[in-house]
Parts: structure tokens; sequence; C-alpha cells
């Protein structure tokens, strides 16, 4: 079984993707009564239509959780087109604690896909409090920010952005590092292709976009949060050993320690299987460290 914890909008596109590929049954936990129970009606049905036979519960009930083989918590408010990422930490810093407690006591042997922003703040969070191993609790976003890098070289050079291969590290915030030179559009490096002020412009967009949507919708992106993360559930579920871009404690690699950061990883039945360290030049890993120090002062303002 996979639990949802949280059943916004970002959690119900999440149960979407996941119900098309239909991983493994959903259970859906939200505070709101009726909320995930007349989400999960809506999804059977579905369900039901595209002919995937699995089954969706909603309940109010931590203990609903029990047995699953995962989490994912897209749990707690979303940010404002004003609000930086860092501004929601008060806010959602006490519902991640409260979640992570309930994960703890009915999951304890899942692994945990961590959503709620500021994201590389909440996975860290998620991962002192349930005191599990450091590969059992991932954060996603690195999929959701290279969608959108991907989006935006795919139209500039009028090539398909499946064809496309990038990754990120960082934070998922306005430090977050695009990588030009780990960039490739069909085997061909983006940097022989592009000229270096346009792939910065693309880069700045990319970093605002999250914001760019908030703006234009007046609501957090979801439809690409949801791809992305059934992407990294199917990686776990299926033990596909995924190269993905993940938020993960850091205990020694890029020299960084005691942070949750972005980093390129391998995605299977543990979680993450192993890190990719990435040879960084001189001004990659400066701007890698910028981002790191941004999201340990933000972890510095944790009550643990
Ligand atoms: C985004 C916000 C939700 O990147 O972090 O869309």
């Amino acid at each position: 079984m996979i639990t949802i914890i949280g059943t916004g909008r970002v959690g119900v596109a999440v149960a979407i993707h996941l119900a098309i590929k239909g991983l493994d049954d959903i259970m859906l936990i939200d505070i709101i009564e009726g909320l995930p129970q007349g989400e999960a009606l809506d999804l059977t049905h579905m369900c039901a239509t595209l002919g995937i036979d699995i089954d969706i519960s909603g309940s109010n009930d931590y203990k609903d959780m029990s047995g699953s083989e995962l989490v994912i918590v897209p749990a707690g408010f979303i940010r404002t087109a004003d609000m930086s990422r860092l501004d929601l930490l008060y806010k959602n810093s006490e519902v991640i604690k409260a979640v992570s407690k309930g994960i703890k006591e009915y999951a304890p042997n899942s692994k945990v896909i961590m959503v709620t922003n500021p994201l590389d703040v909440m996975t860290y969070l998620a991962y002192k409090v349930t005191g599990f191993e450091r590969n059992r609790v991932l954060g996603f976003s690195g999929l959701l920010d290279t969608s959108r890098y991907k989006s935006l070289i795919a139209k500039e050079l009028g090539v398909a952005a499946s064809t496309i291969y990038t990754t990120i590290i960082g934070e998922h915030g306005d430090t977050m590092v695009l990588l030009p030179r780990f960039t490739m559009v069909g085997g061909v490096p983006l940097e022989s292709l592009i000229p270096k002020e346009k792939i910065q412009q693309i880069i700045e967009r990319t970093k605002k976009m999250g914001a760019e949507i908030i703006k234009l919708k007046k609501w957090s992106a979801s439809h690409a949060v949801g791809a992305g993360v059934a992407t990294m559930a199917e990686a776990i579920i299926k033990d596909t050993k995924a190269v993905i871009p993940v938020s993960t404690y850091l205990q020694g690699e890029y020299g960084v320690s005691d942070v949750c950061v972005v980093v390129p990883a391998v995605i299977g039945k543990n979680g993450i299987e192993k890190i990719i360290e990435l040879p960084l030049n001189d001004e990659e890993r400066a701007a890698f460290l910028k981002s790191v120090e941004t999201v340990k002062s933000a972890i510095s303002q944790l009550k643990l």
C-alpha cells in the first residue's frame, strides 16, 4: 500500500498519477473530515473507468497508514506568490513534526517521500523526527525543477523535452543549481547549442517558475508534482534503480554534512541506494555550497 498524507490539490495530483501507474493500493489521509473519503470515491470511479484494479480508501486517522511500503507527504500550507519557500518554514514544521511522528508509529518500515515546502528543511525534519535510516527519507523536487528547465530548453531549440538529459543540485528554492555542463540534448552538450546568456535566462526563469505558476493560477503547481512524485514512487516500488535528483541527508558527500539538499541518486526498493557525486568545477561547487548554507541557516531555525 502507498499512503498519501495531505489530500489537497498536490496530494490528489499525486494520487491520480499513482493510480494511473497502477503501482499499488492507495490510502489517502487528511485532517479534514470527508475530504480524503470523497477524493477516494472519485478516484475509485476514475480507476473503474480506466480499468485499473487497485483499491483506494480515505481516512482521517493516521493508524490507517499501517503496513504502507511508501508514505508520501504533501501535507501543509502552500506559499502565496510573494512568499519564499522558506517563509513557510514555521507554519509547516509543526505539521510535518506531527505527520512524522505518525509515520514513525504506524509505518515504521516505510520509505517516505517528502513534498511539503520548504522541501529540503521538511525532509531534514522528517529524517530527524522519524529516526529512519537516511536512505528511507527522500525529498521530491528535482524532477519538478528539471522538468521546467527541460521544457524551456525544448522550446528554445524546437526539440522534444524527453530527448534532453540533465540533473540538478542544491536547494529547492532560489539558490537551486541548474547544471548546463551536465545537460545533453540528444547527446549534444547544451553549451554548444545555446549561447551562455540565453542559458542564463532559462536558468533564471526556471528558478522562479514555481512563483510564476502560483501568480498565474493562484495556486501551487500540482500536475508536474504529481507526475514527478509518481515517477519516484515507481522507482521505489518497482526497484528500477532510476537516477533521480532527490533531497537527501548528506554525510560527507560533496564535502557536506548534516543537511538535506538535492543531489542525484540511484532510487530503488530501499529508497536512496547510492548518492552520485558529480565532478563539479569551482563555479558549480561554489554555487552548491552557497545553496547548502541557505538550507543550513533555515534548518537552524527549526525547533527539533
Ligand atoms: C514549486 C513550489 C510549489 O516549485 O515549490 O512549484
